[in-house]
């Protein structure tokens, strides 16, 4: 292999360079010996020394794919999944942990210095997992008629499974193809058997795999959620249709196969050409048909289809970092934007006189005012709206005091910009917003500092060790001048 000194590249040509950053989609950057930057495809670390192919020379940059590490980082570790590399999930498990957490708290640092324009941004350390391993309390599971065939298996004429049936993750990317998945070591080791049950049942039941093309097949999804506190397991099967006494054998098969674990077993219905693993018809098989978890103190009333943050442990943490910038008084009324199931409001209730979440999702909602009554907190009001809307909202929220403080915890694309426009426009003293994705807190905590508030404080939280997610809380306050 020849390396290339000179400065001029060409398709093709083997560059030798040190990987200095990560970037999304397995990409990574470095630079030359000659200062030229260069994005290298690969599940590469920072530091290590790597033979490059050229695939594209661009006028300010080199695009190449990785031939071969010459000399790892000392940032690598050996990744305990077999699918490690072909899964989308842990893109980060070649990676110590400690490097990881050095990774996410800079990702953070530069969304926020390069998307939000802001100037030494005041991220501290981020808080670390306590479990880096078996930590989700929720997996989704697709199936599919169309197994992704791993490398070694594109040349064998035979193949130890059969390539119409899948049962585990999409390829990233491909929204037709799942990865034949045995064992998740995000995943509690419960909800790994109620995958191996599943599996086991469809195919002594020849049950057809959803096929997205065609839009035929009966099984769509598996999601499996675990109660750390009460060790409840919800077994959710989403299909294309209702089959109730099918659903009964099923759920003979996954209680007979889980003894000693308290279940509950739904199945959601839905005939949408999607992969969305939620129903817009649910059947209790069996159980109560939702889940408790306790969190802070509080009991939490968990439906199929609600959000409820999927690191129990984490979560806690979490709140906490909220509550200890959110700075309440006795005398505060606070609103939270986005509540899900009224977590975060009712973990904050009893710092205050009033709080009110705001919620697009119907279960959601009616989930968070069941867990208000059933923690006793009478100080909760839950409304339903779509936060685009959020101001169609304020003439019933004028019957409360104004918000001192707001809380913001949008999905990964951010706040609506009518959501965030109406926000400010209340002018609460401050603003503690919850981001999972550093790019949109960037994007929308510009906005707020344009409108007279300052960025006080960032707190990264390590909700999902071994992914590239990274939670925040950014604390935002009005400054008197506004
Ligand atoms: C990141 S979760 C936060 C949930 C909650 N704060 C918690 O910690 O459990 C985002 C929530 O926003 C809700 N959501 C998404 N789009 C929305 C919209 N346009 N209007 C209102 N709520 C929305 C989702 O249903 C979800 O419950």
């Amino acid at each position: 292999m020849s390396y290339m000194a000179e400065e001029t590249f060409r398709k093709g040509d083997i560059i030798a360079l040190t990987v200095t950053d990560l970037a999304e989609k397995d990409q990574c950057f470095g630079r030359l010996d000659n200062g030229m930057a260069v994005m290298v495809g690969g599940m590469l670390a920072v530091g290590d020394r790597i033979l490059a192919r050229i695939k594209k020379v661009r006028p300010r940059y080199i695009e190449a794919i990785t031939v071969e590490i010459l000399e790892p980082s000392l940032d690598r570790t050996v990744p305990l999944c077999s699918w490690f590399g072909v899964c989308g999930g842990c893109k980060l498990m070649h990676i110590r942990y400690e490097a990881q957490l050095l990774y996410k708290h800079k990702k953070v640092k530069d969304a926020l210095e390069h998307i939000g324009d802001f100037i030494a941004p005041p991220v501290t350390p981020v808080l670390a997992a306590m479990a880096p391993f078996h930590y989700r309390n929720k997996i989704e599971f697709s199936f599919s008629s169309m197994r992704y065939l791993l490398p070694e298996e594109l040349s064998l004429e035979q193949l130890s499974r059969p390539k119409e049936f899948a049962l585990g993750f999409h390829t990233p990317g491909n929204f037709e193809k799942v990865i034949d998945i045995d064992y998740c070591y995000l995943a509690k080791e419960a909800m790994n058997r109620v995958l191996a049950l599943t599996r086991e049942f469809a195919i002594a039941n020849a049950l057809a795999p959803y096929a997205v093309k065609a839009h035929t097949g009966f099984l769509r999804n598996l999601v499996v959620r675990f109660s750390e506190n009460r060790e409840e397991i919800m077994v959710n099967l989403v299909t294309s249709w209702h089959d109730e006494a099918l659903m009964q054998r099923y759920n003979i098969h996954i209680e007979s196969g889980m003894a000693g674990h308290k279940m509950t077993v739904v199945n959601n219905v839905t005939d949408r050409h999607n992969t969305v693993a939620t129903g817009d018809s649910e059947f209790i098989i069996s159980g109560e048909g939702y889940l408790t978890e306790r969190l802070g103190g509080l009991d939490f009333r968990i439906s199929a289809n609600s959000f409820f943050q999927t690191n129990s442990s984490q979560a806690e943490i979490l709140y906490h970092s909220i509550f200890k910038v959110a700075g309440l008084r006795p005398a505060d009324t606070i609103y939270d934007l986005y509540c899900g199931t009224g977590t975060i409001t009712l973990y904050l209730a009893s710092y205050c006189r009033q709080v009110i979440g705001l919620e697009v999702v119907d279960s959601s909602i009616n989930d968070a005012r069941k867990n208000a009554e059933l923690n006793g907190i009478g100080n909760a009001a839950f409304f339903k709206v779509d936060l685009k809307d959020f101001h169609a909202m304020l003439n019933t929220l004028e019957n409360y005091d104004a918000p001192r403080v707001i809380i913001t915890d949008p999905p990964r694309a951010g706040m609506h910009a009518k959501a965030l426009s109406t926000m400010l426009r209340l002018r609460p003293e401050r603003i503690v917003y919850v981001s999972c994705n550093p790019a949109s807190l960037a994007r929308d905590g510009k906005e707020i500092t344009l409108h007279g508030y300052q960025l006080l404080s960032v707190q990264p939280v390590d909700m999902f060790p071994h992914t590239s997610h990274i939670e925040s809380v950014a604390c935002f306050e009005r400054t008197a001048l506004c």
